[in-house]
């Protein structure tokens, strides 16, 4: 068994590889002169596991010239973080569910699929092949035991992600609660939690995906006015486009982090331990 993995994906492939006691394939990375991307995979095994996060087109191109690569071999591929995946309905006439075309085509050329915390597990029917979700839940509250915060609060930013809060604050026993938002008028809106106080406390956002990071920004300053003495930011899947992290710095947040299922510089937590269980089954 080997593992090999897209650009993106390199380092947590590397930790994979690691966890697993097997060697990760080199690969070479260029492009044709009209742009067109190429790749050129090292020595194969007969057991191949493939990793590679959707975080952009090319990235998904990377991935299905992968696959194709490792024909021959027994394929398991691995999604970290899978693009596109928020658009798992058609919400307006003549939309694609965009969900469904990525998982067809990973679904071809490999014999099961992981995800993590993908965004809605419902479109894990979509893959023709076995697809495991793994969820970071747990790891997320081991980091935030680490941090050592004083009686923390856990905090979804909506009901949507409150299920994967409460896996993470059951880590440390931690209170939960979900914000909901209430219009006040037709330009202002109030974001606190739901049930629960955030005065005098610190408070951790947890969600599954951070993207433009408006969200918890918004939630920041609410919960600053109304008296949290510190809040932090975690996600699985730091998308995290635009200036969203400095967006988020600059509301106040003490701390950003994420997993590796997209590296970045806050990556503070990685999937492979919980990805190479998996795999040994
Ligand atoms: C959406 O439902 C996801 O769970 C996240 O809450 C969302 O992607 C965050 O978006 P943003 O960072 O742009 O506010």
């Amino acid at each position: 068994m080997k593992v090999i993995s897209t650009e993106k994906s390199q380092i947590l492939a590397a930790r994979i590889a690691g966890a697993l006691n097997t060697s990760i394939v080199d690969v070479k990375f260029s492009r044709f002169p009209d742009g067109e991307l190429y790749l050129a995979a090292g020595e194969l095994d007969d057991e191949m596991i493939i990793v590679g996060s959707v975080t952009d087109s090319d990235a998904l191109v990377q991935l299905l010239l992968l696959i194709d690569a490792c024909e021959g071999s027994k394929n398991h591929l691995v999604l970290p973080y899978m693009g596109y995946a928020r658009q798992d309905k058609k919400f307006r006439n003549g939309e694609p569910i965009s969900a469904r075309a990525i998982a067809r085509v990973f679904g071809k050329g490999v014999e099961n699929c992981i995800t993590i915390n993908i965004h809605e597990p419902e479109v894990l029917k979509y893959f023709d092949v076995p697809t495991t979700n793994l969820s970071l839940a747990k790891d997320m509250g081991d980091y935030i035991m680490k941090m050592g915060l004083s009686d923390p609060l856990i905090l979804a930013p909506d009901d949507g992600a409150l299920a994967f809060a409460q896996d993470v604050a059951r880590v440390g026993g931690w209170d939960c609660d979900h914000l909901e938002k209430t219009r006040l008028s037709g330009v202002e809106v109030k974001m606190a939690p739901k049930k629960l106080c955030a005065a005098s406390r610190s408070v951790v956002i947890v969600d599954d995906i951070i993207s433009t990071g408006g969200t918890i920004a918004t939630a920041t300053n609410m919960l600053y006015q109304q008296g949290a003495t510190e809040v932090y930011a975690a996600c699985v899947h730091g998308v995290l486009i635009g200036g969203a992290y400095v967006h988020l710095k600059a509301s106040g947040i003490r701390e950003v982090f994420c997993s590796d299922t997209i590296e970045r510089g806050c990556s503070r937590l990685s999937a492979a331990s919980r990805i190479a269980a998996a795999i040994r089954g």
